[in-house]
């Protein structure tokens, strides 16, 4: 193991576990009373929630980071390791990336100036557009300034109160919320659960003809597994239903050229109604796209709320965005990385006995199981304290006693993050030891 060089926190960042708020916590966070504005039960319960963590100064969540977001990084000017990012592919300062956003802003400036139907588009989202969708092997790809603003647009324009949304348990809020908005029956089938599903889709095939659609992600999000495209595509086509995948975390990241779940599970794009993903992740920016035929664009340009009533993605990003599809093309290296990191990531977190789901190595999304709200925020906040810097995903966002540490290997991250993950692992099982 190599050496590594252990923190303690410095008082600016001991202060934010504490008191993040930039007011007296206690003041902020006095129980909202009677009739107030936030005197809600989802206000209480999270003041409830924020309360335990500060009194302890085990709020890590919301750590300012003063440079750049990458796999070394500093939280209020304290050098930390970063093993929780979205930058699964390391390219968040990459010269050429850098170097097309510049460039984009000397050219367009810093906004479109419009929605995208008006007078927004830039000859730039074109370019994109049609990169996007050559990447994708689809027919088309049409952005919008987020990957939440793309599932709003994909399901809310498309389906109605007369259609049935199937969503697997754990795919994306975003999803859930877009079904919610298009007026839709919607209901969820357990995880990757296709026997289930298919007794669903069944049932709602035989009552009449239904317009139905299938909701997965990609790469589960808190989970690290993949859907199992290939028979979802099989389901779908079997039933007549439409499948929307979501590639946020499988974007870039997965398959052997990074072109996603299609291409790791070996399903032709063309297969798939709705491809939507986030351009916030492997993608060193923002922004969110739905690809799918050709005719599926025009429709979104005309039909889909957040293309006609919501700003449009900004030149920066939109360069980025489209200088990254060309470096993950020329420069096959950095996916190489990401994928040989994960399998060591994996490697270790299971040489020290500890807990990770099933699946786990299919993505670079990586989670250390702990169970209970308190244990998962105790490590993430004992592993700062190490330098670094993790996600403690706890109830809603995950069922309860299954909080974890969401863990991410990016491309970026060298033999010594890993020694000091190791590290500070050890020292976490070392202290409950302890306890
Ligand atoms: C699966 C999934 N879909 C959609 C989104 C939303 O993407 P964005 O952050 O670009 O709005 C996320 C974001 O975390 C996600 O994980």
């Amino acid at each position: 193991m190599t050496a590594v060089d252990v923190q303690r926190l410095t008082p600016a960042v001991a202060d934010h576990t504490r008191d993040p708020f930039r007011a007296p916590t206690v003041e902020v966070l006095a129980p909202p009373q009677p009739g107030d504005l936030l005197d809600t039960r989802t206000a209480h319960g999270l003041f409830e929630q924020i309360g335990c963590a500060t009194a302890e100064g085990l709020y890590t969540y919301q750590l300012p980071l003063s440079q750049r977001a990458s796999a070394r990084t500093a939280v209020l000017d304290q050098p930390v390791t970063m093993f929780s990012s979205y930058g699964y592919l390391g390219l968040n300062g990459h010269p050429r990336v850098d170097a097309a956003a510049q460039a984009a802003v000397a050219r367009y400036g810093t906004t479109p100036g419009g929605v995208r139907l008006l007078t927004g588009t830039l000859q730039l989202h074109q370019e994109l557009e049609t990169e996007l969708a050559r990447f994708l092997g689809t027919g088309s790809a049409s952005t919008y300034a987020s990957g939440y603003d793309a599932n709003l647009a994909a399901i809310a324009s498309l389906f109605g109160p007369r259609d049935h949304v199937l969503l697997d348990q754990y795919a994306h809020r975003s999803l859930a919320d877009a079904a919610v908005l298009s007026g839709a029956r919607t209901e969820r089938f357990r995880h990757n659960d296709l026997a289930r599903l298919e007794a669903r889709l069944a049932d709602l095939t035989s009552e009449g003809p239904a317009r139905i659609l299938v909701v997965v992600d990609g790469v589960y999000s808190m989970e690290g597994d993949l859907a199992p495209l290939p028979e979802l595509v099989a389901l779908k086509q079997r039933y007549g239903a439409f499948l929307l995948l979501d590639e946020s975390h499988a974007f870039g990241a997965i398959g052997a050229t990074g072109r996603g779940t299609c291409e790791a599970t070996g399903v032709d794009p063309r297969d798939v109604d709705l491809i939507t993903g986030s351009l916030a992740k492997a993608v060193p920016s923002s922004g969110g796209f739905v690809a799918g035929s050709a005719a599926l664009q025009v429709f979104l340009q005309h039909g889909s709320a957040p293309y006609v009533f919501s700003g449009a993605l900004s030149p920066a990003n939109s360069a980025a965005i489209l200088e990254t599809l060309r470096v993950v093309d020329d420069e096959p290296g950095h996916l190489r990385r990401l994928h040989e990191n994960t399998g060591r990531l994996v490697r270790l977190l299971t040489d020290l006995g500890l807990d990770l789901p099933p699946g786990s190595g299919s993505s670079p999304v990586v989670p250390l199981l702990l169970g209970d709200s308190r244990r998962t925020q105790q490590w993430a906040a004992w592993l700062l304290e190490f330098g670094i810097a993790t996600s403690a995903v706890l109830h809603p966002a995950v069922p309860h006693g299954r909080g974890r540490l969401r863990l991410c290997a990016t491309a970026a991250h060298t033999e010594a993050d890993f020694a000091l993950l190791e590290a500070g692992l050890r020292a976490c099982l070392a202290r409950e030891a302890l306890a």
